[in-house]
């Protein structure tokens, strides 16, 4: 039996954010976290939602020495009537039972890890900001919490849930981004961590990215960590082409993140009438696609980034220009559809919606 979720209100609520326009993205964090603890032999116990505010752990936790820590990301939306709603929360339940697997950490019913969303955030539902874009982005996180500096799995563990009032990931909104196609440095291997929402996998990009940042780019796009043939994902969202009006993108193997709003998106345009392919893309396709022409559009797709759309990729001193530095119309159309659905302004065929 899970346990019952204590509520315990704080005394001192902060200010909600004046102009929801400059929100950014993670920033700002609402006033109630929600958390339950994990003992081997005991199970799942201890399971309340209370004021945010630091953790307490011990210097010698497994997380802060082997990261043995796996998180997800999935967004609270205002509807224009002012009803809030959750998108595919169950399927961010299931990746995190995956994730755990993965780094031998206990899972946690997807039903209840719903139904700890759904609680979290009726208490702050005040913060789920109204502008168009924001949304109030959940970002539930598992850590090994044990004290002992042995090389083995924790037998103590920390669920939590946090809430940020947040608008777009990058910094100019929906614009199209400056990619760099990787070349030094991978970001996962077969037989690794790479499809799984582990914090190694994001510490592991951040000098590329620092590097890529230096030289003007918005994100790292990853090759394959054997051959550097084959591309994958950014740092942060999943890659699709269009490529002779077809919608292509890599498959998910053990190296690439299984996106919500990859399948989402896969699925949308499927029943749209493009034909949709999950294959492994070579670099020099893309580089031939382009001069030849039918390389016509690239975006990426996440939680956070939505549907972003890519102006530029470039490889070592190569540069491909897309969709005349604007937004193309399959992403447009994509963008459209999704959020249309996340919002409420759009009917939800899919069952993808849950309400709060
Ligand atoms: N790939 C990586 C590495 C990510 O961090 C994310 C973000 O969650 C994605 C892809 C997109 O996944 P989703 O659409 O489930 O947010
Ligand atoms: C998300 O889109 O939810 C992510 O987790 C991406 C990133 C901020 C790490």
């Amino acid at each position: 039996m899970l346990p019952e979720i204590q509520i315990i209100k704080t005394q001192n609520p902060k200010q909600k954010p004046e102009d929801e326009s400059t929100l950014g993205f993670g920033k700002r964090f609402s006033d109630h976290m929600f958390l339950i603890e994990y003992t081997e032999g005991i199970g799942w116990h201890n399971a309340r939602i209370e004021p945010y505010a630091p953790l307490q752990l011990s210097p010698a936790a497994p997380v802060l020495h082997y990261a043995q820590e796996i998180f997800e990301g999935l967004k609270a939306y205002r509807r224009a009537d002012g009803a809030v709603q959750l998108f595919r929360p169950e399927e961010n339940a299931k990746r995190l039972n995956s994730s755990a697997e993965r780094m031998c950490m206990p899972t946690l019913d997807v039903e209840y890890q719903v139904k700890a969303m759904q609680t979290l955030v009726k208490v702050e539902e005040d913060w789920v900001p109204h502008c168009e874009g924001t949304s109030l982005y959940l970002r539930p996180t598992m850590i090994a919490v044990g004290e002992e500096l042995g090389v083995h799995p924790s037998n103590h563990y920390l669920y939590f849930i946090i809430c940020s009032p947040s608008g777009a990931y990058y910094k100019n909104g929906m614009a199209p981004v400056r990619i760099r196609i990787e070349d030094r440095y991978v970001r996962a291997v077969r037989g690794g961590i790479g499809a799984w929402k582990t914090g190694g996998n994001y510490a592991a990009s951040l000098k590329a990215g620092a590097e890529a940042a230096k030289d003007g780019f918005d994100q790292v796009l990853w090759l394959d960590g054997r051959e550097n043939r084959y591309v994958q994902e950014v740092g942060a969202m999943n890659m699709m082409f269009v490529l002779d009006g077809k919608l292509v993108t890599a498959p998910i193997e053990d190296c690439i993140l299984p996106g919500i709003t990859r399948k989402s998106i896969m699925q949308l345009a499927a029943d749209k009438g493009m034909t949709v392919e999950e294959r492994p893309i070579e670099l020099t396709e893309l580089f031939e696609a382009y001069e030849k022409g039918t390389l016509t559009e690239a975006f990426g797709t996440g939680t956070a980034a939505v549907v972003s759309p890519v102006g530029e990729m470039c490889y070592k001193d190569r540069s491909m220009k897309l969709s005349g530095g604007k937004i193309g119309p399959v992403a447009q159309a994509m963008y459209d559809a999704l959020v249309g659905i996340q919002t409420g302004a759009l009917p939800d065929p899919y069952n993808w919606i849950t309400p709060v």
